[in-house]
């Protein structure tokens, strides 16, 4: 698994990170979820991608009980986490109404909590999760600029921001952010038109791209876009290797050159491995571009 450097000075990850929004759908023991960080780095996975609100606040908690089950296991994996969306739950009936928080104040206090669930002293990036519309951006980077001046983070980064939010959190902040996470992957494809892939690709920094496989809608046989994916990835077998559908839309993604982190979700273990034969993959452009007209159902302009 080839590595990547966010920013110059920050940190590296691995090209595909490991993302835990959907890991306790299956309700794994610690022991499962400990064996699945193992698989992750046996297979050069480094990079782990949870936030505070995964799992309604659980998931964080989990992950901390399985890198608890093995010493040292946390200091050879790079841990992103995100923070920002508050919603109500049971663990907080107080909350009204969902909101986003990006205050200085709230993030630096979610951020203390991360720490306590995870069971380590920093964290290796860390993401605002969402654009909160009611703060202002010298607030927002008071708070991580405090928690990278405390050593508390290592990096600090956004997710969903648009390349205008980006730039104007950039402008205040005194170590430049290191991405920005989106949602990036053959039905969605609006970073690559809309400024934010570009930005990304001018400041030096690869974003990072959230359900690679469009959460499994990629695979819906009811899908129109999905059946025309499908056709197009079996007439390209020959010259992929015999790439399944999976593992060209990771290659399509890892292809784009801002050279984006492709942020899996997977719960199992074969489509790990899977996952990571994908980088193997070598998609030519007249590839590249059938894709993108099978999944648009166009040719291109
Ligand atoms: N920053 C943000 O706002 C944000 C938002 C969403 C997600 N994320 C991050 O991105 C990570 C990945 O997102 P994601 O889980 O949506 O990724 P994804 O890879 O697009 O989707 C994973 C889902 O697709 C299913 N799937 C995989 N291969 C399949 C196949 N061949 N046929 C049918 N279904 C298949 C998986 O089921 P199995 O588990 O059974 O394989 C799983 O339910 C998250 O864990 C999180 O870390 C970030």
């Amino acid at each position: 698994m080839k590595r990547i450097r966010l920013n110059s000075g920050g940190i590296e990850v691995s090209r595909m990170a490991y993302g835990t929004w959907r890991m306790l759908s299956t309700k794994p023991s610690a022991q499962e979820i400990n064996r699945r960080l193992h698989l992750c780095l046996e297979l050069g996975i480094t990079t782990i991608d949870t936030a505070e609100i995964y799992g309604l606040y659980e998931v964080e908690k989990a992950l901390g009980a399985a890198l608890a089950l093995s010493p040292g296991l946390r200091d050879r994996l790079e841990i992103v986490t995100k923070a920002g969306i508050y919603v109500p739950c049971a663990h907080h009936p107080e909350r009204r109404t969902a909101h986003y928080n990006a205050t200085g104040d709230r993030l630096v206090k979610s951020l203390e909590k991360s720490l306590r669930w995870l069971g380590t002293d920093r964290i290796d990036l860390f993401l605002v999760h969402r654009p909160d519309w009611l703060t202002r951006a010298d607030d927002t980077a008071d708070g991580l600029n405090r928690l990278l001046a405390a050593g508390k983070i290592r990096t600090a980064g956004v997710s969903n921001y648009s390349a205008a939010q980006f730039e104007t959190l950039n402008a205040c902040m005194r170590q430049p952010l290191a991405t920005n996470q989106v949602e990036f992957h053959l039905l969605r494809m609006d970073p690559i038109t809309d400024g934010t892939f570009a930005q990304c690709e001018r400041l030096g920094i690869p974003p990072m791209a959230w359900s690679p496989l469009a959460g499994g809608r990629l695979f819906d046989p009811a899908n129109p876009a999905a059946q025309r994916l499908a056709a197009a990835a079996e007439s390209m077998a020959a010259r992929t290797g015999g790439a399944t559908l999976e593992q060209l839309a990771y290659a399509w993604i890892l292809a784009h050159p801002s050279r984006p982190v492709a942020v899996i979700g997977t719960n199992r273990g074969e489509r790990i491995r899977s996952a990571v034969a994908a980088e193997a993959v070598a998609l030519e452009r007249e590839d590249w571009y059938a894709l993108w007209e099978a999944a648009q159902g166009r040719k291109i302009p």
